[in-house]
């Protein structure tokens, strides 16, 4: 889910690495852009899979073999100390240093002591404050779009700015340098980035989230970096704070930003489900879990490293073994949901492994659905005469990303 080349190392598959190291037919969507890529569909729930490296890894495509993964200890996150056959170090190259604060390449009880620091200050309170800015992020940039004319690029008039702004108010970015932020996210996380923009941008972030911690500690506010600079017990290194922040960001924005984009697009092109929600907006919260469910944004960037032999799904791995989660497969899995391939946005609620599973679901979860929530909420009672302003198949789409989405959606109302 994140990519840890964003503070300069990289394990697991980073987000230029995707078509380097998976063979195309897990990777391309071809012309199903909602659907898994071919190469994930039927065959066994566990199956080996042939790098581009020259190395093997397991695909786990089944729901319940998934789960069994993102719980069972046997399985590590800690992809520096476990090989990862989809990291794009070599296994004889020296074991980078570690990243102080990103925990989510941490297994317990490092992770435990780092992430309870950081889940205790997402409070109820906090969270409800948040929402109410959300809600004015998002109308002030639709509004904006409307008092622009009738026609424009989604992505960037909003499903990239609303996640960014909401990161900003989590951390306590001042409104003075919310357009540099904003900036540096927006270059750092593009696809049409070059690496060499990606890594300068990324170098930029990491010397501002070094200079917002700084800020925090002599002049604390009432937001999340403050409260994680001056409460955690014990406290936390300013390494740790600064790859802490930074995980938040690559962790919530680019995540979000793409469920905004292709949510929409998936909803236009869905006119029976759109119409359903339109006249329903009660039927918000269960089209949210859907299309997190439909949609599995996050390709195949969530993997674990077997520490000893394990039987899996009836398949043997030995220990070493790179197990990826093939999440969009996961998440349609025939077994475990009726018409999975189906968007339905008033199917009853399961649960689904968008989030991922076990000690490191995703920490940010409450606050995407609300952004989500509103988001789109918002966007679809604003613009009632909301399409697409081209043909469904010229809408670009990001498929080569660690997380899928849509590169532009250029929409009319
Ligand atoms: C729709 C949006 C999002 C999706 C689909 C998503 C998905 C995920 C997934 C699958 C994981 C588990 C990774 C693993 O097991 O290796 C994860 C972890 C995480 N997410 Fe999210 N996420 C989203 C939004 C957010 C937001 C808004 C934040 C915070 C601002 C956030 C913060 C985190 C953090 C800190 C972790 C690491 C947790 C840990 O290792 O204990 N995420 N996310």
């Amino acid at each position: 889910m994140t990519d840890s080349s964003s503070t300069g190392r990289s394990a697991g598959v980073s987000t230029a690495g995707m078509r380097r190291i998976l063979p195309p037919d897990v990777v391309e969507r071809g012309r199903a852009p909602f659907d898994p890529p071919p190469g994930l569909r039927g065959g066994g729930p566990v199956r080996p899979l042939d790098l581009l490296n020259g190395a093997r890894a397991w695909l786990v495509t089944g729901f319940e073999e998934a789960r069994t993964v993102l719980s069972d200890a046997r399985f590590s996150a800690d992809k520096l100390r476990h090989h990862d056959a989809t990291s794009p170090r070599p296994p004889q190259a020296p074991v980078a240093e570690r990243e102080d604060g990103a925990f989510v390449f941490m297994d317990p009880p490092e992770h435990t002591r780092l992430r309870r620091a950081l889940t205790g200050q997402f409070t109820v309170r906090r969270m409800r404050q948040l929402e109410a800015r959300v809600r004015e992020i998002a109308v002030e940039h639709i509004e904006a779009m409307r008092a622009a004319g009738t026609r424009a690029d989604l992505v960037p008039a909003f499903a990239l700015p609303l996640p960014s702004l909401v990161i900003c108010e989590l951390l306590g970015v001042d409104y003075a340098d919310r357009a540099e932020f904003q900036e540096r996210t927006a270059v750092g996380l593009s696809a049409s980035s070059t690496p060499q923009e990606q890594i300068a941008a990324r170098a930029e972030l990491h010397a501002f989230m070094r200079r917002l911690v700084s800020a925090k500690r002599s002049d604390p506010a009432d937001d999340l970096l403050s409260g994680l600079v001056h409460d955690a017990d014990p406290p936390l290194t300013d390494a740790q704070l600064v790859d802490m922040a930074l995980l938040l960001l690559t962790a919530g924005h680019e995540t979000t930003a793409n469920m905004l984009g292709l949510g929409t697009f998936a909803l236009l092109e869905h006119p029976g489900q759109l119409a359903a929600l339109r006249a329903e907006p009660g039927l918000i919260d269960g089209a949210v879990e859907e299309l997190l469910r439909f949609l599995s944004i996050i390709q195949l960037g969530v993997s674990r490293v077997a520490t000893e032999p394990v039987t899996l799904g009836g398949v043997d791995l030995p220990a070493g073994a790179t197990v990826v989660i093939a999440t969009p497969e996961v998440n349609r899995d025939p077994r475990h949901w009726p018409d999975p391939d189906v968007l339905d946005v008033r199917r009853a609620r399961t649960p689904h492994l968008a989030f991922g599973h076990g000690v490191h679901q995703c920490l940010g979860q409450q606050l995407a659905r609300i952004e989500l929530r509103i988001g789109l909420g918002e966007l679809l009672s604003r613009l009632p005469g909301l399409r697409l302003a081209v043909p469904a198949g010229q809408v670009p789409v990001r498929d080569e990303m660690l997380v899928f989405g849509v590169r532009s959606l250029p929409v009319t109302w």
